[in-house]
């Protein structure tokens, strides 16, 4: 049964991330009934990166940081399931309050800043999961880590997720680290990428299989750098890309209750800026590179939409802090 509906009020008097813990053991308990180690439902199922499938929407990352509620999660028909951003060494992130509720737009903003327990801890939670599903794995740096050794936390991040991960998504695009975008341009992107493709070849040899690396990129592009960045990854041959992040655009949100905080937007405010990014990286990657399409999506109508932009698959995060576990079923009934 969705309880959601009945939920909701309750999780809204709350504070954003009060409710999210709640709604997170809430859901625990719900859980708690069913089998665990069921497939995800089988919809429009797709081969993306040379994984398989059962269906195209996924569970975007950052809802589960640490990966402590993932066979729950595991009966809510998502195709696949994105946790973390995990980082080397765990971190509180920013002082709260750090999330935001825009419901005029179904927005949120955030500047969690990658609280997490850090990789050792997700390997833990991940190594005893019943989820049979696909299960992508988010790396990032930690904030202290100085910007001359931010690649070197990806490859840490790598070298602990790798045998546990079906992909990993190199995240460059939180705004809430403070100089992570940088990593999406130029020397610093390119040194990063080439990197990451090392280290997987060197880990696939040593654990005998293919792990993709995704790379997550933010919104706030302009035509120049999506073309520039596109070039780069077309030369390195990357996996995937991810389309997109949250934005530090406030364009949608002006005037509203909360707009001025200091974070990245996402939800319904960013669906149109998300949809022109991704059409314009889809132009710009060959035809082999697939993306994953996220930023937006809070009905079936979006996630069909993202799809015929070229997306392959999709994923949604603030759509389901507005609809509930309804929203992927919704979208599964109209793929
Ligand atoms: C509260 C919150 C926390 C997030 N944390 C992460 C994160 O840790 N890593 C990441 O790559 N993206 C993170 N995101 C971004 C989402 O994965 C997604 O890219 C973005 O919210 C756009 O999708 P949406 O409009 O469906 O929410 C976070 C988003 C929200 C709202």
């Amino acid at each position: 049964m969705d309880i959601y509906p009945l939920l909701k009020p309750l999780l809204f008097s709350l504070a954003p991330e009060t409710a999210h813990n709640v709604a997170m053991k809430s859901l625990l308990l719900q859980s708690g009934f069913k089998k665990t180690d069921q497939l995800p439902p089988e919809v429009s199922p797709r081969e993306f990166a040379g994984i398989q499938f059962r269906n195209p929407v996924g569970l975007a990352a950052g809802l589960d940081k640490n990966a402590d509620y993932l066979d729950a999660l595991g009966t809510l028909g998502f195709g696949f399931i994105e946790v973390g951003t995990v980082t080397p060494v765990a971190q509180d992130g920013n002082p709260k309050p750090r999330m935001f509720r825009l419901p005029e737009n179904r927005a949120i903003i955030n500047r969690l800043g990658f609280n997490n327990k850090g990789v050792e801890y997700l390997v833990k939670q991940v190594s005893k999961r019943c989820y049979a599903g696909v299960l992508g794995i988010n790396i990032g740096k930690n904030k202290d880590t100085p910007e001359e050794k931010a690649i070197d936390d990806y490859l840490i991040c790598m070298d602990a997720v790798f045998a546990h991960a079906d992909y990993i998504t190199a995240n460059v695009s939180s705004p809430n680290t403070a100089g992570l975008r940088d990593l999406q341009h130029g020397e610093l992107l390119h040194d990063l990428v080439v990197a990451l493709k090392k280290r997987q070849q060197e880990l696939a040899q040593q654990h005998h299989r293919q792990v993709p690396v995704f790379i997550k990129v933010a919104p706030d592009l302009d035509d120049a750098q999506v073309a520039a960045m596109s070039d780069s990854f077309n030369s390195l041959a990357i996996d995937g890309l991810i389309a997109t992040n949250t934005t530090l655009s406030r364009e949608a949100v002006t005037g509203q209750q909360h707009a001025e905080e200091m974070g990245g937007l996402s939800g319904g405010a960013i669906t149109g800026l998300a949809n022109n990014r991704l059409a314009l990286f889809r132009e710009k990657l060959m035809a082999d590179i697939p993306i994953i399409g996220v930023g937006g999506i809070v009905s079936a109508d979006d996630a069909v939409y993202k799809l015929a932009q070229g997306a392959g698959l999709v994923q949604v995060y603030s759509g389901l802090i507005y609809r509930g576990p309804e929203l992927v079923k919704d979208i599964l009934k109209q793929l």
